[in-house]
């Protein structure tokens, strides 16, 4: 049955997952997000067609982002929109029980997991398993996790920054903090309404971080950038245009970025003094799309007096760090969860 046989790797994660099938590589990548019948809960789209209904559906239909800060919030729709990516995987061939590896935030935990589980086997997944994101980002980062020698990797997603500290394929100290690109949103949200009385959306707000957002203090010698933002005035209720400023924008993020900064720096604390030293002469790794954030880099690597690296397409580490995965037997033996057909 060799010529059925398929492996699946999936990137599940808070703002996007990502699709790898074995000999074609990543076959597509889209938005967390399903659109919903608010009354039947009949699921009517998923992913990128989804995403373009947030914030714009009438009162029936719902675009839910089922994951929420690096946790399932709603496990059912978490469960449809993960058939619906395996399905697709899959393309017409039915008949095929795919093997699937699913990297999860480290943060969903339980009952979530195997929710996670019960939605690949109800998808046909003859094997299924489960890693957890900051090892898969290490991996795909080009990291020797295998080798005695400390790694420190910090994965800033859209819901959670995972921090670990990787020796020997194993995760010797870690923490993962519910702060990520949803939070830098959600602080230029609050900003703009505090400051501006206008009330702009989730989208608005992505927007606006990844063309003028930082973090790192936007220098005063130099005109400021500015983005357009259209939103509702809070005050007359009307739609307005305003313009926000890169200096704004720091501002706003401040909060939510040295939160992250003070979670790598406990990790570091409670890093044995061995790998610390590790840490010190290579450098920490950074991926996730939160990472791209104009200046967090520099601000991180100014904080903790340690080199930072930014991984090469950081959004993509964690998918290319899960689909060699399947290559790695002493993984595939050890963390099976769940499905033991044999093959
Ligand atoms: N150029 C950029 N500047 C700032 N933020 C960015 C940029 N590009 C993408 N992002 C942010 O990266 C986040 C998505 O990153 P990623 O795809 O790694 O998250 P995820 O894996 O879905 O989340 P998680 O790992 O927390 O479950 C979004 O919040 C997005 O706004
Ligand atoms: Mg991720």
């Amino acid at each position: 049955m060799l010529g059925l046989s398929m492996d699946i790797g999936i990137d599940l994660g808070t703002a996007n997952t990502r699709v790898y099938v074995k000999g074609k590589g990543v076959i597509f990548s889209e938005p967390s997000v399903v659109a919903v019948d608010g009354e039947t809960r009949k699921v009517l789209a998923v992913g990128g067609e989804a995403r373009r209904m947030i914030g714009r559906t009438p009162g029936s239909i719902s675009a839910i982002r089922p994951m929420r800060d690096g946790v399932i919030a709603d496990y059912e729709i978490t469960q449809a929109m993960l058939r619906h990516f395996i399905n697709r995987a899959c393309g017409r061939k039915v008949l095929i029980r795919p093997r699937v590896i699913i990297c999860i935030p480290s943060r969903v935990t339980g009952v979530h997991r195997r929710a996670v589980l019960e939605a690949a086997s109800q998808s046909g997944a003859r094997q299924t398993y489960l890693v957890e994101e900051p090892m898969a980002a290490a991996i795909g980062a080009g990291l020797d996790i295998w080798e005695p020698s400390g790694h420190m990797v910090v994965d800033v997603g859209g819901g959670t920054t995972d921090i670990a500290v990787i020796s020997l394929g194993g995760i010797v100290v870690a923490d993962s903090c519910a702060i990520g690109g949803d939070k830098f949103d959600e602080a230029i949200i609050r900003y703009v309404r505090r400051e501006h009385n206008l009330l702009i959306g989730e989208r608005t707000a992505e927007d606006i971080k990844i063309r003028i957002g930082s973090a790192y203090p936007v220098s005063s010698t130099e005109p400021a950038e500015t983005a357009e933002m259209r939103g509702r005035d809070f005050v007359t209720g009307l739609p307005k245009v305003m313009n926000l400023s890169s200096w704004e924008a720091y501002e706003a993020l401040f909060e939510p970025v040295s939160e992250i900064i003070n979670s790598v720096k406990g990790v570091l604390e409670r890093t044995p003094p061995e790998l610390a030293a590790d840490i010190v002469d290579r450098g920490i790794v950074c991926t996730g799309g939160g990472a791209l954030l104009n200046g967090f880099v520099k601000r991180l690597s100014e904080e903790l007096g340690i080199p930072v690296h930014i991984a090469e397409d950081p959004m993509s580490c964690v998918i290319i760090g899960t689909s060699k995965l399947f290559g790695s037997p002493e993984f595939l033996k050890n963390s099976l969860v769940a499905g033991s057909i044999p093959v």
